[in-house]
């Protein structure tokens, strides 16, 4: 393993992944391969800016000569796929870029990872394939009930990455992590959205009654989870990285306030999500048998990460403008104009 294409590297956890190896790895050679979407940002990527062994190269993983040339042009080894559309709500508003990213461009970066004699292909996949799980614990032979077209884009790009194991003998690796929190996570996911919003006095909108579950995991231990599974997974394998620690929307949306020193009359119960999960539950059992365990609590990294979100104002208040507000309007104006406090 020498040359390693990280596509959707520009991305909130892709970014993260690539600052830790560039660091960490000095030996390898690291590509970010990024189509810069709306949730795509040069800036995740300034920290390796200066790095000798990090290029970046903008392209689209459906566009299979961009794909092509790229492999050939850095002699690729080795790939881990973040490239995905990602949030759930503009998944529900609009599916088709989902299916293209998602599908049909995991389909083509495996095909072209096939054909270029690429050895380990790691798919970073999510908790949401096994949809909800009002109890227990999901472990990785459990079967896949996605219920949102994000998540059922993810378990298709997923089956297609078994099939090129099982029938072309690929070295896959799939990773499912959970919820992930931290520095510069695109401000339209519940923790950096209501923590942009509490810091400018706005009103947060909680989805339904507030009391969905989900299992919350620092980006930092979710990259160091997928180092993991690239250097020791074994092949055709899939690893749940969960940070095992369940919390309420609700109890999550007081405790930013409180750490920000706000106010609970900023909460606004507001109509739920269509099809909206109730509970996300995963077991790290298998990974921990690698070796992984989880480095932050909720409570150090909640607070480590609003900390950062106050300093780091330069860059989320220049995303949240333009297409930004076009999307909040869509998702939130009716919403809350019709919400409760
Ligand atoms: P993100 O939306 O912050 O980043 C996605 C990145 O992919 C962006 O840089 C975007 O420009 C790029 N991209 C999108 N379409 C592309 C295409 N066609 N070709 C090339 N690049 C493209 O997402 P994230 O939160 O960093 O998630 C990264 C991966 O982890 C995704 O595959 C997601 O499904 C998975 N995941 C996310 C979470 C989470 O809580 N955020 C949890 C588990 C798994
Ligand atoms: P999100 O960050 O979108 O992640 P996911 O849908 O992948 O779990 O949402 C986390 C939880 O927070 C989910 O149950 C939906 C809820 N939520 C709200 O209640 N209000 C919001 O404005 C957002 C963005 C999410």
């Amino acid at each position: 393993m020498k040359n390693i294409l990280v596509t959707g590297g520009a991305g909130f956890i892709g970014s993260a992944f690539v600052r830790h190896l560039v660091a960490a790895y000095p030996q390898y050679h690291l590509v970010t391969f990024d189509k810069l979407t709306y949730a795509g940002n040069l800036d995740n990527l300034l920290p390796v800016k200066d790095a000798a062994n990090h290029t970046f190269v903008q392209g689209d993983i459906a566009d299979r000569e961009a794909v092509r040339s790229t492999f050939e042009q850095h002699r690729i080894d080795t790939v881990v796929n973040f490239a995905a559309e990602s949030h759930v709500d503009r998944s529900i508003l609009a599916p088709d870029a989902f299916i293209m990213t998602d599908v049909v461009g995991v389909y083509i970066l495996l095909d072209e990872a096939r054909q270029h004699g690429i050895g380990r292909f790691v798919q970073v996949s999510t908790d949401e394939v096994y949809g909800d799980v009002p109890e227990g614990f999901s472990t990785e032979q459990d079967a896949f009930l996605p219920n949102s077209p994000y998540a059922a884009s993810k378990a298709g790009g997923e089956l297609m990455v078994r099939s090129y194991h099982v029938t072309y003998g690929m070295d896959t690796v799939i990773t499912r992590g959970s919820n992930t929190y931290g520095p510069y996570q695109y401000p339209e996911k519940l923790i950096p959205f209501f923590t942009t919003e509490a810091l400018d006095d706005r009103p947060l909108p909680v989805y339904g009654d507030g009391r969905q579950t989900r299992d919350w995991l620092h980006v930092d231990d979710h990259a160091r989870g997928i180092d993991l599974a690239l250097h020791q997974g074994r092949p055709g394998e899939a690893y749940n990285i969960a940070g095992e620690d369940l919390r309420y929307n609700i109890d999550v949306t007081r405790m930013i306030l409180r750490l920000l020193n706000k106010p609970d009359t900023l909460i606004r119960y507001v109509k739920d999500r269509e099809g909206h999960d109730r509970r996300y539950a995963m077991s790290a059992e298998k990974l921990r048998a690698l070796g992984w365990t989880r480095q932050h609590t909720f409570e150090d990294g909640l607070q480590a990460t609003l900390d950062w979100y106050r300093q780091h104002e330069w860059w989320w208040r220049k995303i949240k403008t333009g297409e930004y507000l076009d999307y909040y309007k869509k998702q939130y104006a009716d919403r809350l104009a019709a919400a409760e406090k």
